[in-house]
């Protein structure tokens, strides 16, 4: 009796913990430009590493870039993830359920990674954590010594949930500033441009 009590709470919890996600989610199509950025080549200590799926973090990134002088780089998986959300929520789940690391098709060389100080790094919360992506580009690089400052937009997860602690958690040897990352509701975005850049001028100047 205690046992399937026990049971049907598990489940009510999931069903609402999806549930909360699909609504997280929801309405949060900026449009992301597909075009690529320009090749990174390195001749700037800085770079802005960032994953985006329906654009609030692409420009994000874009006015991070604009205001620090640092070079751009897109983190895209091999496999999109479509423009469904619902398919996108699905497979973004299921990865992060199951530790999968898809494969990216961006790649920045190791000796060109090698002269940045500073990595400004840009995604959305995934599933109240960071999406896995982000994990994969994180474990390809030689992160030590950098120092690395999270921004991230979010429908809700205003401290970002889990994701912080889970970039410090995987970039071996960087200096992660947990305490000042920048958290920008996905509606709040478009109207940002200041507050971003400001932010991103902070840890230059
Ligand atoms: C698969 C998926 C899961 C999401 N999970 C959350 C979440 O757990 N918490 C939250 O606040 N927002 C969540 N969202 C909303 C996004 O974080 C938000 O829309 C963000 O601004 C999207 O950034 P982007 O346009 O750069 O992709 C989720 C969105 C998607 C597509």
């Amino acid at each position: 009796m205690k046992k399937k009590r026990i049971l049907i709470a598990v489940m009510v919890i999931a069903v609402i913990a999806m549930i909360g996600v699909r609504m997280l989610g929801g309405g949060s199509h900026t449009g992301i430009d597909n075009n690529p950025e320009a090749e990174v080549i390195g001749d700037r200590k800085i770079l802005v590493a960032y994953f985006s799926w329906s654009g609030n973090g692409q420009q994000m990134a874009r006015w991070i870039s604009e205001e620090t002088g640092g070079e751009l780089f897109r983190i895209v998986p091999e496999e999109s993830y479509g423009e469904d959300y619902e398919a996108c929520a699905d497979r973004a789940k299921n990865e992060l359920d199951n530790g999968i690391r898809p494969e990216l098709s961006s790649h920045i060389d190791a000796d060109i990674m090698a002269q940045y100080d500073v990595i400004y790094l840009g995604f959305p919360i995934w599933w109240y954590d960071l999406p896995m992506p982000v994990w994969t580009f994180l474990e390809e690089y030689d992160l030590e010594g950098k120092t690395i400052i999270p921004f991230f937009s979010h429908n809700g997860s205003s401290n970002g949930a889990n994701s912080v602690n889970r970039v410090a958690e995987l970039a071996n040897g960087a200096t992660v500033l947990s305490d000042e990352v920048l958290s920008l509701r996905y509606s709040n975005v478009s109207d940002s441009e200041t507050e971003v850049k400001e932010w991103a001028a902070s840890f230059i100047n």
